[in-house]
């Protein structure tokens, strides 16, 4: 093997042994894999000690695994030899940049560090914070830098993650879950994770709860990235399903989640979360699509209405107001508020059903919502249509 890739790999021993490695990126990559881009690696804690996480960085996805000193010694040279062509060691004594070219010509500079101090490997189980910005999985999921600092573009997803957690530990706290020791949670759209994993974190090292929790999403790129990263950061009771939310089997279930699934997924999961039972329903929906080309404007607002943007805004307020008289029809209460200001997310109305258990008197709801749909000339609405399955089996 190449002197300099010699070099660069046992300046990398070297920092661990030292405990000066900060991380390492693999770039320029050449090899068989056309898909591949990056190679990003940064030490953990783990229950079984230290370990090296490499993130794999590919042009749609990311994929992640936890390795020993003498796993990562072999991939190192495995993917120093057949594929990358460029290193960058960063430690807290030098910065080493590896650069092999044509020929095997390669050249290896060192210079002052960028970073002087390590990141830390701590998990927050012992703060008492909702989330922590030490925390492993925000750092994987690129919210904040190895020194545990939100990146300047994240500031919005941090403000969102930070009060969706606040939001839904209050909300717990004030249900019949909060003296209970296990909590089911399930996240239908699951997307990247963000939410999830700050939910989960939170509930289960901060607040104590045994908590078994499942995200749903029907991108299977993401659904590995997250079971990845679920691992890497040791959170056992979490893991992700590839699947599409109308089709997913819930059947037991506490706080049923779904955050910005789009149009009437956010339906689908209410159902879901309805027909399991759930003790909580917290919603947050977007991209309403379904009333929209329904409505006819009502003749006494047909000069507000003929305003697009006025006609959106109303389709999507009867929308989510229809979502919420459902809700309270099947035995919740429910409140509609923004869980975030504007300035963060615009897709920011949530709406929350919490069970009553109590017998509801369902035809006043169903004169109500008759009443709005044919004042707008509206035929169906998703939730009600599977709903009216469940209430209505024949
Ligand atoms: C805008 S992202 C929101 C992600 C996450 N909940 C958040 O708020 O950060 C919406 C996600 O919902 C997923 N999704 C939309 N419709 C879905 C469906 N019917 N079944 C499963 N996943 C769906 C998409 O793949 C996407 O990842």
């Amino acid at each position: 093997m190449n002197e300099n890739v010699e070099k660069f790999i046992a300046e990398f021993a070297k920092s661990l042994h030292e405990e000066t490695f900060v991380k390492m990126t693999l770039g320029n990559y050449k090899g068989q894999d056309e898909h591949l881009q990056k190679l990003l690696i940064r030490l953990i804690t783990t229950r079984k000690g230290t370990r090296l996480f490499f993130l794999y960085r590919y042009d749609t996805r990311d994929t992640a695994k936890n390795h020993d000193f003498n796993e990562s010694m072999s991939l190192l040279h495995d993917h120093l030899s057949n594929g990358f062509q460029s290193g960058h060691l960063f430690t807290t004594e030098h910065d080493w940049q590896l650069d092999v070219g044509k020929k095997g010509k390669s050249r290896l500079n060192v210079g002052k560090p960028t970073f002087r101090s390590k990141p830390s490997l701590e998990h927050d189980r012992t703060k008492k914070r909702y989330v922590n910005s030490q925390s492993f999985y925000l750092r994987a999921l690129g919210i904040t830098t190895d020194q545990g600092e939100v990146r300047d573009k994240q500031h919005d997803k941090w403000k969102q993650i930070n009060r969706f957690v606040e939001t839904l530990a209050y909300l717990v706290d004030k249900s019949a879950l909060a003296g209970r020791k296990q909590l089911r949670i399930v996240d239908m759209g699951c997307g990247k994770g963000y939410l999830t994993f700050a939910a989960y974190d939170y509930f289960k090292n901060i607040h104590g709860f045994e908590v078994s929790m499942t995200g749903v999403d029907s991108r299977a790129e993401l659904v590995g990235l997250c079971n990845d990263i679920a691992r890497g950061a040791e959170f056992d009771g979490l893991e992700f399903v590839e699947g599409r939310i109308d089709e997913f089997e819930l059947k037991d279930v506490d706080v049923l989640i779904a955050l910005h699934a789009c149009n009437t997924a956010t339906d689908d999961a209410i159902f879901k979360g309805i027909k399991a039972g759930a003790e909580l329903i917290v919603v947050a929906p977007c991209c309403h699509q379904e009333l929209r080309p329904q409505m006819k404007a009502p003749e006494m607002l047909r000069d507000v209405l003929k305003h697009g943007i006025m006609a959106e805004d109303v389709a999507e307020m009867i929308t989510d107001g229809i979502r919420a008289l459902l809700l309270e029809r099947s035995g919740y209460s429910t409140r509609i508020f923004e869980f975030v200001s504007t300035e963060h997310t615009p897709k920011n109305r949530m709406i929350v059903g919490t069970r009553t258990g109590k017998s509801t008197d369902v035809e006043p709801f169903v004169r109500e919502i008759d009443a709005i749909k044919s004042f707008f000339g509206i035929g169906n609405q998703r939730l009600e249509t599977l709903l009216s399955s469940l209430f209505n089996p024949d």
